[in-house]
């Protein structure tokens, strides 16, 4: 079966397609859509068959849960047992928007959607046509983003046709997603907030909020002993095809490395690519990919998962990246970007030449 696509501008929903998806979840099926993180795969968050179609379809673990999105704030109340004040408040400044609250469940979620937990991750999104097709589906949409397991995340509806194209019932096309990395997500359920994954609002900014938070430190383990709060984030995730290693230390020796990896690796008959910030990308020799100004990191944010799948269609079979600064949006780039390279650091500078 192929999927059915929809298209339609990200600030105007049209109200025929979204009426059409909305049946097609209510129903039971599921459609994917975007979101100002990345495209959702959706269904009835409140439906357990649903549910396990959603698994089913990406090919993911069960026991890694599902997000429940909501498009409005009294939607709340019938999926999270309790939500605390600290909650409200960060809510009131990014809701709508790319944050994920973690909040004690009711019985009105079921098992099926949050892996096996007590707890229900919930997020409000900001994107026009996310919000319609959930007022369309009855309120309650359970999204993970829309790729197979383990692939990066999709970023553009032709993305989600690659992977999922003849698995799910539709497609919305509501153009690229503006972000491009997934959601912040913080824990409420324990008594200081607790961030299990970075995103696009930065540990600064949640601490600026909060006040109080800690850091889950299974979000910058190796994925060796320490196991992460979010089930989904101990899982080989975001890697291309080839074998991707990070590169860091100062500009000239991270050069230097990349280009002498590069002329070995060419010597042995592979074919490899760098992936490197606009202002370096003259200094290396063989292909490049470009993720954007280092000092931009919205457009290096945004640009990442799709640079990562362009590398599997080139076919290339050895990838140096650069590593980019961690601060603010930072942290969720270098996140991501270490675990598509199963962390293989290589530390330049330190080896002799
Ligand atoms: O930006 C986003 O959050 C996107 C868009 C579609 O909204 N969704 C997304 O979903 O990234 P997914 O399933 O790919 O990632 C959800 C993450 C997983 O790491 C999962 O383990 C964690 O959230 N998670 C979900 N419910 C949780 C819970 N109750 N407790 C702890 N972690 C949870
Ligand atoms: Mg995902």
């Amino acid at each position: 079966m192929k999927a059915l696509l929809l298209r339609m501008p990200p600030d105007n929903p049209d109200p025929e397609q979204i009426e059409e998806a909305g049946r097609i979840i209510r129903e039971g099926g599921l459609v994917a859509f975007p979101t100002e993180t990345v495209y959702g795969l959706g269904g009835n968050a409140l439906d357990p068959a649903s549910s396990k179609k959603i698994y089913a379809a990406k090919g993911r673990p069960s026991d890694n849960p599902l997000i429940v999105h909501i498009a409005e704030w009294e939607a709340l109340d019938r999926i999270a047992a309790e939500v605390p004040q600290k909650a409200l408040m960060l809510g009131r400044i990014y809701w709508p928007g790319p944050l994920t609250m973690i909040f004690s469940k009711t019985e009105e979620v079921p098992y099926e959607t949050t892996g096996g937990l007590d707890t229900v991750a919930v997020r409000f999104p900001s994107h026009k046509v996310a919000q319609a097709l959930i007022r369309a589906s009855g309120g309650y949409i359970a999204a993970p983003s829309a790729n197979l397991s383990g692939r990066p995340s999709p970023t553009k509806a032709v993305h989600v046709i690659e992977d999922l194209g003849d698995r799910i019932d539709a497609v919305i096309d509501g153009g690229d997603a503006d972000i491009g990395l997934e959601s912040t997500i913080v824990d409420f359920t324990e008594d200081v907030p607790v961030l299990l994954r970075p995103g696009y609002i930065s540990v600064e900014k949640l601490r600026e909020a909060l006040g109080e938070i800690r850091v889950d430190p299974g979000i910058i383990a190796d994925n060796s002993g320490i196991i992460p709060k979010a089930p989904g984030m101990k899982y080989r995730h975001y890697a291309p095809k080839g074998t991707l290693s990070v590169v860091e230390g100062r500009p000239e020796d991270v050069i230097r490395t990349i280009n002498s990896l590069i002329e070995e690796a060419e010597k042995a008959g592979r074919s490899c690519a760098v992936l490197c910030a606009d202002e370096t990308a003259s200094s290396y020799r063989g292909k490049v990919y470009i993720l954007g100004c280092r000092a931009d990191e919205e457009e290096v944010a945004a640009a990442l998962f799709d640079t990562l799948r362009q590398l599997d269609t080139d076919g290339v079979e050895y990838i140096y990246s650069e590593a980019f600064p961690s601060e603010n949006l930072g942290a969720a780039i270098m996140n991501r970007l270490l675990k598509a390279a199963g962390h293989r650091i290589i530390h330049a500078g330190e080896e002799s030449l």
